[in-house]
């Protein structure tokens, strides 16, 4: 259980840890590469250990040193059957990627997770694979995951979902099959996958025909090894980004940070609202945006963003909810249904906190309206995250300025930022452990 108690100001330089999505694809792409891939940088967290031991599992040679791995890839074919159901804790990403790729493997597996993963939806994953004649049994619709090997054929695939775990399952699917499957997406989702398979010689092309993304790629064109940086990850930046601009005599700065834009809606939105972030030196890094960033306090003021950002910043409204609560006028965050069946139901977690927190907020049809109001009286100060790391991560944030605030099972934060704590504290935050 952590605890907080209001802060004089967040001041210095986080030690940002690496993307999450790129170190999960950092690990599998290379994985199925012909040779020796040398990985700085990737996150240490327990969502992307559990890819990692998955590969260990199916015969990958993978060498640990610190924040670095060396990957041996021995081309596409090269992975064996796991001697025992592949566990992926609580990472939702590993779960639909490994879906893809082993479903056109030539062995069976089995996936299983911890209990807020076997309650997410898998048919989202398996359905669309099925039109690529995959086999895979859910278990009323959800993990364990049986994939049996099947004779899987290239073909047009429609995303009906707008997720990018999906469209990367079914791209990795496709690169071990022959012919030309055809992706298309008419909202914009993260594109991670498709920059790295580039990057690694895969034959794919993307292009936009009206408002659709066409991504086509053709299977079974071996990859070849490459060295990847990984850079820091926004999304776990977004936490300290907002607790500078909530609390007075703050002022941050960041270095190499993932700037992708299919997901930096968070410095839009942001922005929108008045926020005072500066980014600098922004460059390109293994294909990558990559920049700094310097956050000063802030005067915010509330925003109506629409159902567009939400594909832009899925992973950011519980945080965006917070700097919400502290701006001069209502916000107003349209179309958040995805927040739904994320590591817990996000939205009802956000409403449920925000009223306990004593802050007046509403959601209609999934859209999010939030009252601020210059003072609050915290109405229980007991945190339900449901196991959700970005959950807790956020109230941790509204503590530094509503505190004291205890979060429950605030051990999920280690799925993405174990570090997060002692970041926090290190720059002012003041948050401590209770039983
Ligand atoms: C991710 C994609 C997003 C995001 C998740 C990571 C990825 O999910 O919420 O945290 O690495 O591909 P969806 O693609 O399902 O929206």
């Amino acid at each position: 259980m952590i605890s907080n108690t209001i802060t004089k100001g967040i001041n210095g330089e986080p030690n940002i840890p690496g993307d999450k999505s790129i170190s999960h694809r950092s690990i599998i792409i290379p994985s199925i590469s012909n040779g020796r891939c040398e990985i700085n940088n990737i996150l240490k967290s327990a969502d992307v250990l559990h890819t990692l031991e998955a590969f260990k599992s199916m015969g990958v040679s993978i060498i640990e040193d610190k924040k670095n791995l060396v990957i041996n890839g021995k081309g596409l074919n090269s992975l064996c059957e796991s001697n025992n159901p592949i566990y992926l804790g609580n990472s939702g990403t590993s779960a639909r990627l490994l879906a893809g790729l082993l479903s056109a493997q030539s062995f069976n597996s089995v996936l299983i997770g911890d209990k807020s993963l076997s309650s997410r939806p898998m048919k989202r994953i398996s359905e669309p694979l099925a039109k690529m004649n995959a086999k895979i049994d859910t278990t009323n619709g959800s993990l364990p995951l049986s994939i049996k090997s099947s004779n899987m054929h290239a073909a047009n695939i429609e995303l009906k979902i707008p997720s990018a775990q999906i469209k990367s399952g079914l791209l990795l699917a496709a690169l071990n099959i022959k012919g030309e499957t055809v992706i298309s997406e008419s909202k914009i989702t993260r594109d991670h996958t498709e920059i790295m398979l580039k990057s690694f010689g895969a034959n794919i092309k993307t292009s936009k025909i009206k408002n659709k993304k066409i991504i086509k790629i053709v299977g079974q064109t071996e990859l070849f090894p490459k060295n990847i940086n990984v850079p820091n990850d926004l999304s776990s930046s977004a936490f300290f980004i907002v607790a500078a601009l909530i609390n007075k005599n703050s002022n941050i700065t960041f270095k190499n940070i993932n700037n992708n834009p299919t997901r930096n809606g968070i410095i839009i939105a942001l922005k929108k609202m008045g926020a005072n972030i500066k980014l600098s030196n922004e460059r390109i890094d293994n294909n990558e945006n990559v920049c700094d960033i310097e956050v000063i306090t802030s005067d915010l003021n509330g925003c109506d963003l629409g159902p567009e950002f939400a594909d832009l910043m899925i992973d950011e409204y519980p945080i965006l909810a917070i700097a919400a609560s502290f701006a001069n006028s209502p916000s107003i965050f349209r179309g958040l249904d995805e927040l739904r069946v994320k590591e817990s139901d996000r939205l009802k977690l956000i409403l449920l906190n925000l009223q306990n927190c004593g802050i007046d907020c509403k959601t209609e049809n999934n859209d999010l309206f939030i009252y601020p109001s210059k003072e609050y009286k915290v109405k229980k100060n007991l945190i339900q995250t449901d196991f959700d790391h970005r959950i807790a991560m956020a109230f941790c944030i509204m503590g530094t300025k509503i505190g004291p605030l205890k979060i429950e099972d605030s051990n999920s934060i280690d799925t993405s930022f174990p570090n997060f704590k002692n970041e926090l504290n290190r720059l002012g935050g003041k948050i401590f452990w209770r039983k």
